[in-house]
């Protein structure tokens, strides 16, 4: 079972902690760290000694044990910790009748909540949750945590709560007070904060608003941010930062869904996916719309597969932008070429077989053949360069008759890669002459690059599917 996990307030009632044993001072003490006061069913005579010392400071109210309905209505929770299972059995039966949450420590099957591991920081909590599957793991996680959050983080958010309400009446909600309060995180304030320094912080919170509410409502701009082939861990560290701090995200149908898990879950998600023959948001109104939400102050991240300036139309993107007048930042991302040649383990140059690598998009501008028109392939075929075709499934042999015809090898290998680091990634080598006299032999879909010349000959890391030529075939079955 996957939970929900949310932070109870302690406000109207304390919560209720049943046993008076060591389990159960545990849990009080556990309780404590949030609750002014937690109220305890059990016996006043048998408590163990920390109970004891709780109960003498006040923050223990000892109420009569067995507790009933009546004790356990309207609590925020209940723990039931008396190491009896009939009686800790009892106790979550009419909890749970009631609808209060409540924990056995150890009975999951009696438990409405889990108890998650917290990393404690003042008015900052984290809390850890593994579903109960990997208690181990998600104590890992809390050392991790605890190592990477500074001590004093608690000084920051108390920093920010005092000037709430300052920030609120001198900033516009929205976009300008959202990157107002992640300058503020990210800026001297906040590390004076940490620093111990809290006049500084004070100071320099005070100055930030008064240069912030001067220079008006924030001015929106766009981030043209290339997503990699598909695999997350592909995505640069300056791409997963814009998409954290996106208003909207426009992404292109390439993108791969676990790339988007890295959004601020707030961040307006608008698919305008492109692909071949389906132009589901035209060129024009993707633009349109980028101006329209920079222009309204918004942080735009315009998410495209691989690189963005990489057969992406993101050269037109820029220029409509540009001539707005809106600010924009371009973040390169690992075009599919490249990660297919990381994947196979394959140099795209090598200095022994290629010299250069080109890039060519197997579709023309308009229509469905490419015409190289504008490339000379029979300068590329002297047998020392790297050809990598994107888009070019529907004409692999097309492209393949031109290279032959323009005085390729026949034998020339070639590679295609398809869903280039995805979980269904798959390669198929095949030489120029097969794939120009039976391109269905590849079983290629899209999308998928191809790799022609010598180094897409190279032994490969992987399993690749083998197009074996005719006379392969014949000899295979002689
Ligand atoms: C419109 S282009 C975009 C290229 C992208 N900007 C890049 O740098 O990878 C689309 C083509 O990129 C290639 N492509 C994109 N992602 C791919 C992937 N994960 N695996 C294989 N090819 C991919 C395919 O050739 C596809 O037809």
């Amino acid at each position: 079972m996957h939970s929900f996990p949310i932070f109870l307030s302690f406000d109207r009632k304390p919560p209720l902690v049943v046993g008076g044993g060591e389990l159960a001072a545990v849990k009080a003490r556990l309780l404590l760290k949030r609750a002014r006061s937690v109220d305890l069913s059990a016996a006043e005579g048998e408590l163990a000694p920390e109970l004891a010392l709780l109960v003498a400071a006040g923050l223990v109210t000892v109420l009569a044990p067995k507790p009933g309905t009546a004790e356990l209505r309207g609590r925020p929770l209940v723990i039931s910790a008396t190491e009896d299972d009939a009686e800790d059995a009892r106790v979550a039966a009419i909890a749970r009748a009631l609808g209060v949450p409540v924990n056995v420590p150890d009975r999951p099957e009696l438990c409405s909540f889990a108890l998650p591991a917290i990393v404690d920081r003042g008015q900052v909590t984290v809390a850890i949750g593994t579903s109960g599957t990997a208690p181990v793991l998600a104590q890992r996680l809390r050392a991790w945590l605890e190592r990477e959050l500074h001590p004093r983080l608690d000084a920051v958010a108390k920093l920010a709560a005092e000037f709430r309400e300052r920030v609120a009446e001198r900033l516009p909600a929205g976009p300008s007070r959202r990157h107002f309060w992640e300058g503020v995180f990210d800026g001297p304030a906040a590390r004076a904060a940490l620093d111990g320094d809290e006049s500084g912080a004070r100071r320099l919170l005070g100055e930030a608003i008064e240069r912030a509410s001067a220079a008006g409502p924030a001015k929106g701009r766009v981030l043209l941010v290339g997503a990699g082939p598909g695999d997350p861990e592909l995505l640069t560290l300056k791409a997963v930062r814009a998409l954290k701090s996106a208003d909207v995200i426009l992404y292109d149908h390439l993108v791969g869904m676990s790339v988007l898990e890295y959004a601020r879950r707030e961040a307006e998600l608008i698919p305008v996916g492109k692909s071949k023959g389906d132009h589901s948001v035209p060129q024009e109104a993707i633009n349109a719309l980028m101006v329209e939400r920079a222009e309204a102050g918004q942080t735009v991240v315009r998410l495209k597969g691989g690189d963005p300036l990489i057969f992406g139309r993101g050269g037109e993107e820029l220029a409509a932008l540009r001539e707005s007048g809106i600010e924009v930042e371009v973040i390169p991302g690992i075009t599919a070429s490249v990660a297919a040649a990381a994947s196979l383990q394959i140099p795209l140059t090598h200095r022994d077989i290629s010299h250069t690598v080109t890039f060519v998009s197997g579709h023309a501008a308009g229509g469905e053949e490419p015409s190289f028109e504008h490339l000379d392939l029979s300068a590329l075929a002297g047998g020392q360069n790297t050809l990598v075709i994107y888009m070019g499934v529907s004409t692999a042999s097309v492209v393949a008759a031109k290279l032959i015809a323009a005085g390729w090898q026949s034998d020339c290998p070639v590679m295609a890669v398809e869903n280039v680091s995805r979980s269904n990634e798959r390669r198929v080598a095949t030489t120029l002459a097969e794939l120009a006299a039976y391109p269905e032999r590849l079983g290629l879909a899209s999308p998928a690059v191809l790799l022609f010349g010598k180094v897409a000959g190279l032994e490969a890391a992987g399993a690749v599917d083998r197009v074996l030529s005719l006379p392969e075939l014949r000899r295979a079955y002689a």
